[in-house]
C-alpha cells in the first residue's frame, strides 16, 4: 500500500478515518471493486476535496465513510466510533447527531420556508437548536433576509446555501458534500465554496467534498485523488492549475472510464 506523508507538525484530532476500506459490488464476472483497500483520514478543522475520474469510487468512499452505505471489508471510524460495530438504529442516530450532508439536488422540502428547512433535521430529532450558533450560520450564509421564503422563491444559489446551513445547523462533527456546487453557476458556486471554507476557518468545521471541478477543489486544504478505487495521490494547498495538471495526467494514462 502506498502512503502519503503529511506535514508532521499537524497533530490535529482525526474526525473520520477509513482503514483498508473495500467495497465490492456484485460477484463473479459482474463483480466491481469500487473501493480497493482505501486508507484515508480526515482531520478536524480541515477541508478535503476528493477527485478522480468518473467511476473511480469517490461517491462510494464518501457514502461508506458517512455511514450511508455498507462496506465489504476494512473499517470506518467517525470520531471514536467504529461504524462496523453499530446496529442500524445506532447508525441512523450517529448520522443524525454527528454528520451533515449537502446533496447536489438540495433536497429541500417545498412546503417549508428556509428557516424551517434549516432546522428540520433537529426538529425531527426533537433537539432544540443552539440559537447563537444558528444565528451565526444563517448570517454567514447570508440568508437573514430570506428566512421566510420557500425554496421556490429562492435562487438556486440561495437554495444551496439553505442546504449548507441545514447541514451545519446541528454543528456536526463532519460535513460531507457530493458535488455540492454541481448545479450552480460559477458565481453561486463560488459563494457556496467560500462559505464552506469559512465554516472551516472560522467555525472549525470539518468538510469533505467530492468534486470534478479543479477551481472548487482549490478552496480545499488538500485534495485526495482516487483512481480505480484506490487513493493514488494527495495534494496539499491545491491550486486550480495544479489540480488541472494532475487531472490531465490521469487522462494521458487512459484511466478515465
Ligand atoms: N449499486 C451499484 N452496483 C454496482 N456497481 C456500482 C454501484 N454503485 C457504483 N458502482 C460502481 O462502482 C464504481 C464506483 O462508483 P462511484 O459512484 O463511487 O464513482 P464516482 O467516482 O463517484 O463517479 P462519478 O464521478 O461518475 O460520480 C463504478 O465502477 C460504478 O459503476
Ligand atoms: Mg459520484
Amino acid at each position: 500500500m502506498t502512503t502519503f506523508p503529511h506535514a508532521t507538525h499537524r497533530t490535529t484530532t482525526v474526525a473520520a478515518r477509513a482503514t483498508e476500506l473495500s467495497k465490492v459490488y456484485g460477484h463473479g464476472e459482474t463483480q466491481v471493486v469500487a473501493l480497493d483497500r482505501v486508507s484515508v483520514e480526515f482531520r478536524q478543522g480541515e477541508f478535503t476535496a476528493i477527485m478522480g475520474p468518473s467511476g473511480s469510487g469517490k461517491s462510494t468512499l464518501m457514502h461508506c465513510v458517512a455511514g450511508l452505505d455498507s462496506f465489504s471489508s476494512g473499517s470506518v471510524r467517525i470520531g471514536d466510533t467504529e461504524l462496523g460495530t453499530l446496529k442500524d438504529k445506532q447508525l441512523t442516530q450517529l448520522r443524525r447527531d454527528k454528520i451533515g450532508f449537502i446533496f447536489q439536488a438540495f433536497n429541500l422540502l417545498p412546503t417549508l420556508n428556509a428557516l424551517e428547512n434549516i432546522t428540520l433535521p433537529m426538529d425531527i430529532a426533537g433537539r432544540k437548536p443552539d440559537q447563537a450558533w444558528l444565528d451565526k450560520v444563517i448570517e454567514m450564509v447570508g440568508l437573514s433576509g430570506r428566512l421566510k421564503h420557500r425554496p421556490s422563491e429562492l435562487s438556486g444559489g440561495q437554495q444551496q446555501r439553505v442546504a449548507v446551513a441545514r447541514a451545519l445547523a446541528s454543528r456536526p462533527e463532519i460535513m460531507f458534500g457530493d458535488e455540492p456546487t454541481g448545479n450552480l453557476d460559477s458565481r453561486s458556486g463560488a459563494e457556496v465554496l467560500g462559505f464552506l471554507r469559512n465554516s472551516v476557518r472560522e467555525l472549525g468545521q470539518t468538510v469533505v467534498m467530492v468534486t470534478h471541478d479543479p477551481t472548487a477543489a482549490s478552496y480545499a486544504d488538500r485534495v485526495i485523488f482516487l483512481a480505480d478505487g484506490r487513493v493514488v495521490d494527495e495534494m496539499l494547498h491545491p491550486t486550480a492549475d495544479g489540480v488541472l495538471d494532475r487531472m490531465k495526467d490521469f487522462d494521458t494514462k487512459g484511466r478515465t472510464s
